[in-house]
């Protein structure tokens, strides 16, 4: 593996996010749930951080923050905010992806590290399938922890957010 860089997306790095989103949405047999077009990106990037991982070549990991406005199309974040009551400093966190080949190398903690690091005093909040023991286990180690749970589409899933702001 080469050198492995995080920094804030820029234009730039839309291609790469979307090519990686592509290999890991459910309809290539991954586990992301939800699909942001090259729309979202344009109109979000500036608002809140995205954030990517890069080998020098590639986008090989992504972390989307975002505001609840920018969730009003995605169904399944909806689904998480009927069942919790968000205060002023939650922020909507994920998803997560990191390429296969890349995995278990500490790119998912760097994302996460990073966006802490550049939102001090902020509590990501997220849901993660119940199924996706990957993400559960790496969420729970970073230190989040599970608040609550719902079912979208017929599939469980825990919410879980950071345990201290
Ligand atoms: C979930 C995901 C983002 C984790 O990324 P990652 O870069 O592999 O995670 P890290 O290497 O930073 O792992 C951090 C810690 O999480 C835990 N963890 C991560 N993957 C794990 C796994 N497969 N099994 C058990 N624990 C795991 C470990 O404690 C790990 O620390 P360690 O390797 O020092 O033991 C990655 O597996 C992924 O992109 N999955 C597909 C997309 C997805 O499910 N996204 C999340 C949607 S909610």
């Amino acid at each position: 593996m080469g050198e492995v860089h995080v920094k804030v997306a820029d234009r730039n790095d839309v291609d790469g996010i979307l090519r990686l989103q592509a290999a890991n949405l459910h309809s290539a047999g991954g586990m992301l749930s939800a699909e942001f077009p090259r729309a979202w990106f344009e109109r979000w990037l500036d608002v809140m951080p995205v954030l990517v991982a890069r080998d020098g070549v590639s986008v090989v990991g992504y972390l989307i923050s975002s505001t609840v406005a920018a969730n009003s199309d995605v169904g399944i974040v909806q689904a998480m905010l009927r069942e919790v009551d968000l205060e002023e400093q939650h922020f909507i966190y994920g998803p997560i992806c990191v390429d296969e080949y890349y995995r278990r190398k500490g790119i998912a903690a760097a994302l996460y590290n990073k966006l802490r690091e550049i939102l001090p005093g902020t509590t990501p909040i997220t849901f993660i399938r119940r199924d996706n023991s990957k993400s559960l286990a790496a969420h729970l180690a970073l230190g989040m922890i599970e608040v609550a749970t719902f079912t979208h589409l017929g599939r469980a899933h825990a919410i879980l957010q950071a345990s201290e702001a």
